[in-house]
């Protein structure tokens, strides 16, 4: 399972890439307002520390703006990632631009139905939100059960990456499930380490081994 960290957080973005354990960036128009950052320059410095794609999101909603705002965007970087919404729109400019070479990834997906589109279309990378979906008394995890079949079904190639990862059990199902990618927030990713019993472990390894005397040098 790949991990993409969801946000525009140079400082976080660096540190969860400097373990090797960071395989790409997501971000969305929220993102960038938080991080306070102009979108080409902060995208451009995103790309140039992770190697593996950045998504960047287009703010237009019909298909010759979106076409318009990739082409500035796909010139940004080579693993930039054209993020479109899960609109009719969205899914005529992901197929112009998966035809001619690009990654897309459709965003915004709720419904099963909406990934079978997105596959259709050619997208690269589908992001049903499943935080967004829990909030609103639905199961987002059974939406990613649905979705894996459905691509497994037809050997759709399409990466079902789950986005609005809320804490460490949306990645542990997810994975559980199959999924190919997830994106969450850096504190997210880093909790995944956390185990009580690994601390506890250290603390009493350190301590018999003060009691040796001994180093390793
Ligand atoms: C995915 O690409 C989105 O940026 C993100 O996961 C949205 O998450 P949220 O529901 O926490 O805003």
């Amino acid at each position: 399972m790949k991990f993409f960290a969801d946000t525009a957080e140079i400082a976080d973005i660096k540190e969860l890439a400097s373990t090797g354990l960071l395989d790409g960036v997501t971000t969305n128009p929220s993102l960038i307002a938080k991080s306070g950052r102009d979108f080409m320059e902060v995208t451009k410095e995103i790309c140039a520390i992770v190697d593996g794609p950045v998504s960047a999101e287009v703010v237009a909603l019909d298909h010759e703006g979106m076409m318009r705002e990739a082409e500035i965007l796909r010139k940004i970087a080579d693993n930039v990632a054209i993020k479109v919404p899960l609109t009719l729109d969205g899914l005529k400019t992901c197929k112009a631009l998966t035809d001619d070479g690009t990654m897309v990834n459709v965003t915004l997906c709720f419904s099963a139905n909406q990934a079978l589109l997105a596959a259709k279309a050619g997208a690269t990378f589908v992001s049903p939100f499943v935080g967004r979906h829990d909030d609103n008394g639905l199961d987002g995890m059974q939406l990613i059960r649905d979705i894996r079949q459905i691509y497994d079904n037809y050997l759709f190639d399409t990466q079902i990456l789950v986005a609005s990862v809320r804490h460490v059990m949306h990645v542990y199902e997810a994975a559980m499930i199959g999924a190919d990618i997830m994106t969450a927030p850096p504190s997210v990713i880093k909790a995944l380490v956390k185990h009580v019993l690994t601390d506890k472990g250290i603390e009493g390894f350190l301590a018999d081994w003060a009691k040796t005397g001994q180093k390793i040098s």
